[in-house]
């Protein structure tokens, strides 16, 4: 895939729109209902968006995860699979691209992210060590307590800053980095992780340049370096727009740099290579012998590891033409052009836009809301009942409780409108920026949840909770005043 000079399109208006640079070929119906099944609808999900039917839901922004739009070159790929349970030929094709792409010598494949994560907490983390790292995702930091290792955070103050202008919210904050070491002592921390494209603060970039302190320490300490690839796509973006340095550098440059800087990369192929899957890829003998053994044990034989073998082809496409500046912008433009939107009409959002999706602060949109009432929560399932658009809680709902049973209350709390690559055209990002204002003007009307069923692991998934008072039947009301139509 060529690295061309990219120059995104301006308007004559001076406006600043996303054009697309691909067009759309295949199509999928979607459904409006009206309010007040929206509001059936989602206290049947018990009031949690991952529990919705799709068909239920207009604008499905909950996650670019496995639901990104493939190209016509995935598509044709998928027909060339090789489908053998070992040595096949679509796993040597993709076991290529990756190590190209990472400049690495050795790859494991892995059903998806989060299984790439068991292997990694199973291979180094000890009980009692710790994982210091930008920010904690959610299934990272399950996979490395179940062992009972710890998370320790050295992210930037400005991390948790919902309004900032700091283009890398997401880099390591050196010095606690370093204090850390220091009072803890280097054998205890199992390894250091870096999260590309840091989700849960809202898709915030990383810079190369801290990529490559934290590597020169990580080197200067025998502490081992292991890169979150999943969101790189978005990363390299930012890296390339709002880094000096990387502006000269093309897309695989700065990829091949983050490779060397990393002793282990891994990811989800769902997010990176836009299909379904995931992997690890090293140059170091000894952790590619740690880390093999488990892969038959957890995912599948080494040349499938849990994935078919047309994700596998269409993963190895998806991972070239990511880097390809107009594949890469798409989502970031797209956050841009929501966050906007939004901005205009007085909604909290996190700033600076970054990659993901457009994140809500539910601690400004709904401050009246008690963070041990979910306000992340309560604002997600507000939006469904005002646009039936799907978001994703990022907020003390997808915290685990503390060992004594307590909350774990975040230091946001933030909903997710995410935006698949390619799936959305610009006039369903007014509509959900239109309904999100509307539901703005009625703000106080919201008000909190409650547990009904409270899994233990991973509560965000599978839990269900119900409204505090009849406050979704008011907000509905107001709809209905605003759009008689209930539509
Ligand atoms: N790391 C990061 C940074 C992620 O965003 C995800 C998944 C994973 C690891 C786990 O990968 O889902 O393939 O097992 N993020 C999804 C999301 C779930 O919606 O943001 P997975």
């Amino acid at each position: 895939m060529p690295d061309h000079t990219y120059t995104p399109v301006g308007f004559f208006s001076g406006e600043k729109i996303p054009l697309e640079t691909h067009k759309a070929r295949m199509v999928q119906r979607i459904y409006l209902r009206p309010v007040r099944d929206r509001v059936r609808i989602i206290n049947e999900a018990g009031n949690n968006t991952f529990l919705l039917p799709n068909r239920d839901v207009f604008l499905d922004m909950l996650t670019d995860s496995g639901v990104n739009a493939m190209s016509e070159a995935q598509y044709a790929a998928m027909l060339m699979a090789d489908d053998s349970y070992a040595g096949s030929e679509t796993f040597y094709r993709l076991e290529k691209t990756v190590l190209d792409f990472f400049g690495k010598t050795r790859f494991l494949p892995a059903h998806q992210g989060r299984a790439c994560e068991n292997i990694l907490a199973t291979a180094y983390v000890k009980p009692g060590q710790f994982v210091v790292t930008n920010y904690h995702f959610t299934t990272t930091k399950a996979h490395i307590t179940r062992l009972g290792g710890k998370v320790h955070e050295a992210s930037r103050d400005e991390a948790a800053k919902t309004q900032s202008e700091d283009p890398f919210k997401g880099n390591f904050d050196m010095e606690k980095f370093r204090a850390f070491v220091d009072a803890n002592g280097a054998e205890s921390v199992a390894f250091a992780r870096i999260e590309l494209g840091t989700n849960l603060i809202g898709g915030q970039p990383v810079s190369l340049e801290n990529v490559r302190e934290v590597s020169e320490y990580c080197k200067e300490k025998g502490m081992k370096l292991v890169t979150d690839a999943s969101l790189l796509a978005d990363n390299i973006y930012f890296m390339k727009v709002r880094e000096k340095a990387c502006e000269k550098m093309s897309l695989r440059e700065i990829v091949l740099e983050i490779g060397r800087l990393s002793d282990i990369l891994y990811f989800s192929g769902r997010k990176l290579g836009c299909a379904r899957g995931g992997g690890i890829a090293t140059s170091n003998e000894e952790d590619y012998g740690k880390m093999r053994e488990l892969v038959p044990l957890f995912e599948g034989f080494l040349t499938y590891g849990g994935m078919s073998v047309r994700e596998m082809e269409a993963m190895a496409v998806g991972i070239r033409e990511t880097l390809d500046m107009d594949v890469v912008s798409q989502t970031p433009l797209f956050v841009e052009a929501l966050g906007s939107e939004l901005v205009a009409k007085g909604v909290p959002v996190v700033t600076p836009f970054g990659g993901l999706g457009c994140h809500l602060d539910a601690t400004r949109f709904v401050p009246h809301v008690p963070q041990d009432q979910y306000p992340a929560g309560a604002l997600a399932a507000a939006v469904y009942i005002a646009a039936g658009v799907r978001g994703m809680e990022r907020g003390t709902l997808s915290e685990q409780r503390n060992p004594d049973g307590s909350e774990h209350l975040s230091n946001m709390e933030l909903l997710r409108l995410a935006i698949p690559k390619r799936v959305f055209t610009l006039a369903q990002i007014k509509y959900a920026a239109d309904r999100v204002g509307g539901l703005r003007e009625h703000r106080d009307l919201i008000g909190g949840l409650v547990f009904e069923e409270e899994p233990k692991t991973l509560r965000f998934f599978l839990g269900r909770l119900k409204p505090v008072g009849d406050w979704q039947e008011k907000l509905a009301a107001a709809f209905l005043k605003d759009m008689p139509s209930g539509l």
